[in-house]
């Protein structure tokens, strides 16, 4: 988590830190800080709470001018979010500034041997430990690069390092394991940062940092080594969207914005899949077709809602490509021991890329030989670095904390992915699979129709936004959606919110069902008749039971209509697409509920966009 950027140019980099920090509160809002070397010495300034603290404080005690900075926004790890542990650290001799994100996980015993020397670290945090060390190391003489080099392979676990040296003033040093980061090339100027977002507003050509590298920038030089001093591997790329992508564009919320970019963000997803003759082509997949058809097992693994796409993502996988398909929680697939081996495709599904569990599911699963294919929405990210292959999708940045276009079209990933291996497996008929991809095309459309007509679920929001307890259910891929609801009306509104399989109420949830308590039920289309039936029984059961129930049932349904306390109309879809119609009025209804109950929908407490810790 944490939001990092560096900078040195002719710019005030206090005013270009400080803007780029605004584009990383995603990732974090407990504290944020900025550093700037000035007459031979650090000067910072850093306040507990969101950057509008700092912006305070710094209005109220400017920094001086400068040629280089740096800054930080915490997701707190070690130490509460107080203004003594917010970053910048500085050295005790007030020469270094360093910045992290991460966890330095070996941190209590680097602290013992600093006391030792005499060292007395006053904040609680992990980061502070590594200034100290880089302050003891440019005090024998070295640059802070060498230094950068020598105190990096002594740290374990997680890092981004960001750092400045008063003695050397137009430098700033940084170095990533496990962490993000990226450069920001600009004409006569260079950023560091963990997003491209913060220094998108300057440039738009950035390079990738690969694992264990350091880099040094000036504002004409970027110099990228190994831990040793050999140059390292220099990645360059454009990123192909600007500055209006990241801003909120007349919208209340980041959310709000992106819920409704979703029906471009899935055009843009669908974009080049396939061929003149229809046939589906992933060039992005640097696995073999032999190897793919091959596979005898898929584990999909990912977290939150990324692992509600790769429930649904089963459905269509097994259906389509009849390959059996497991779907596990990241953060719970490597402690069980998984049957994985160079048969298997493991498919990772992250949004941000970034996300330790998954990062570190992936690397488990290729150790055990297997291959790994990633869903990904973010360019260079250290996920889409390690993977095997990658199914980028194209939803442009998302800042709202609460993933709405990154599930949509993370769920057209998982489509194409499954046609995909029911062509090459000759699992479905070429002229089935073309029919799929065009009601995929025509998903856009539909999409923009339920947010046209969105009138209902503002009311019931306004309904609803004393509720205590909501309920959400579903069957088949509607099953994953109750899911999915249930967690947007928890991270946002901070209310009891429970998703379950409607098949299971009658083993236990049914006795939680009381006069009007809102029951949400994704009905599936008609055309499924078992499990269309099935659905409506569960409802009449809960409806029987006093629960009031919000009804979302294709339009034209009349049965669904008739069991309906509230009912909201879907345009009309095949049953495994229905995720990408149904999920919509549930986003809507929990950004417009945790709105009307004053809440940061951005900003949810506890949580950040990008969980870069285990
Ligand atoms: O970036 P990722 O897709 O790997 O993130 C996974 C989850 O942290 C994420 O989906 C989270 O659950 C969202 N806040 C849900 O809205």
């Amino acid at each position: 988590m944490c939001g990092i950027v560096g900078y040195c140019g002719p710019r005030d980099p206090v005013d270009v830190v400080v803007a780029g920090l605004r584009r990383l509160e995603y990732r974090g809002y407990d504290s944020a800080g900025v550093a700037v070397p000035a007459d031979g010495r650090i000067r910072e300034v850093k306040k507990a709470g969101r950057i509008a603290n700092l912006e305070a404080a710094l209005a109220a005690d400017p920094l001086p001018s400068s040629g280089a900075g740096i800054g930080h926004t915490r997701w707190a790890t070690h130490g509460a979010p107080v203004d003594l542990n917010a970053h910048p650290h500085v050295s005790a001799d007030g020469r270094i500034a360093l910045v992290h994100n991460g966890i330095v996980e070996n941190w209590a015993s680097l602290r013992t041997e600093l006391e030792a020397d005499g060292v007395a670290p006053v904040s609680e945090t992990d980061t502070e430990i590594a200034v100290h060390l880089l302050a003891r190391a440019v005090a024998g003489g070295i640059d802070l690069t060498t230094a950068m080099r020598q105190v990096a392979p002594r740290l374990e676990g997680a890092f981004t390092l960001v750092a400045v040296d008063a003695h050397d003033p137009g430098t700033v040093v940084a170095a990533r394991r496990n962490s993000p980061l990226v450069v920001g090339v600009g004409q006569g100027e260079h950023f560091v940062a963990s997003d491209v977002a913060a220094f998108i507003a300057h440039t738009r050509e950035a390079i990738e940092l690969g694992q264990d590298q350091v880099v040094t920038i000036t504002a004409d030089t970027v110099e990228v080594t190994d831990l040793d001093g050999a140059p390292g591997e220099v990645r360059p790329y454009h990123v192909d969207w600007d500055l209006a992508a990241a801003e909120k564009g007349g919208h209340d919320w980041f959310m709000r914005k992106e819920i409704h970019e979703q029906p471009e963000a899935i055009a843009h997803t669908l974009l080049g899949r396939h061929d003149v003759d229809g046939r589906l082509v992933l060039d992005e997949l640097r696995i073999s077709e032999e190897e793919l058809r091959l596979v005898d097992t898929i584990v999909v693994i990912a977290c939150g809602s990324s692992f509600y796409a790769g429930m649904v993502a089963k459905y269509a996988i097994e259906h389509w490509a009849r390959i059996p398909c497991e779907v596990e929680l990241a953060s719970e697939f490597r402690y069980r021991d998984p049957i994985v081996g160079p048969r298997t495709l493991v498919v990772a599904i992250s949004q941000s890329g970034e996300t330790a569990d998954t990062l570190m599911a992936i690397r488990h699963a290729r150790a055990q030989q297997a291959r790994v294919l990633s869903i990904c929405n973010t360019n260079g990210s250290t996920i889409a670095r390690e993977s095997d292959a990658v199914i980028h999708t194209h939803a442009g940045p998302e800042i709202g904390v609460a993933s709405t276009k990154g599930f949509l079209t993370q769920l057209v990933a998982c489509y194409l992915l499954g046609l995909y291996l029911a062509q090459l497996r000759g699992t479905k008929f070429d002229d089935e699979i073309a029919a799929v991809v065009a009601e995929l095309e025509r998903m856009p459309v539909m999409v923009q129709q339920v947010l046209d007509d969105h009138g209902v679920v503002t009311e019931l929001a306004a309904e609803l936004a004393g509720a205590r307890s909501i309920l959400f259910l579903g069957r088949h891929v509607g099953y994953p959606i109750a899911l999915e609801g249930a967690l947007k009306l928890k991270e946002l509104a901070y209310i009891h919110a429970e998703g379950f399989a409607a098949g299971e109420l009658k083993h236990g949830p049914i006795a939680l069902i009381e006069q009007d308590l809102p029951v949400f039920v994704v009905v599936p289309p008609q055309g499924r008749d078992q499990l269309h039936t099935k659905v409506v029984s569960n409802i009449q059961e809960i409806r029987a039971r006093g629960a009031r129930t919000v009804v979302l049932a294709e339009e034209g349904d009349p049965i669904a209509a008739a069991h309906a306390s509230v009912l909201i109309t879907l345009p009309k879809v095949s049953t495994l697409l229905q995720p990408l119609v149904a999920v919509v009025p549930l986003q809507l209804f929990a950004c417009e509920l945790a709105t009307r109950q004053g809440h940061d929908v951005d900003h949810p407490r506890n949580l950040a966009k990008s969980v870069t810790v285990e």
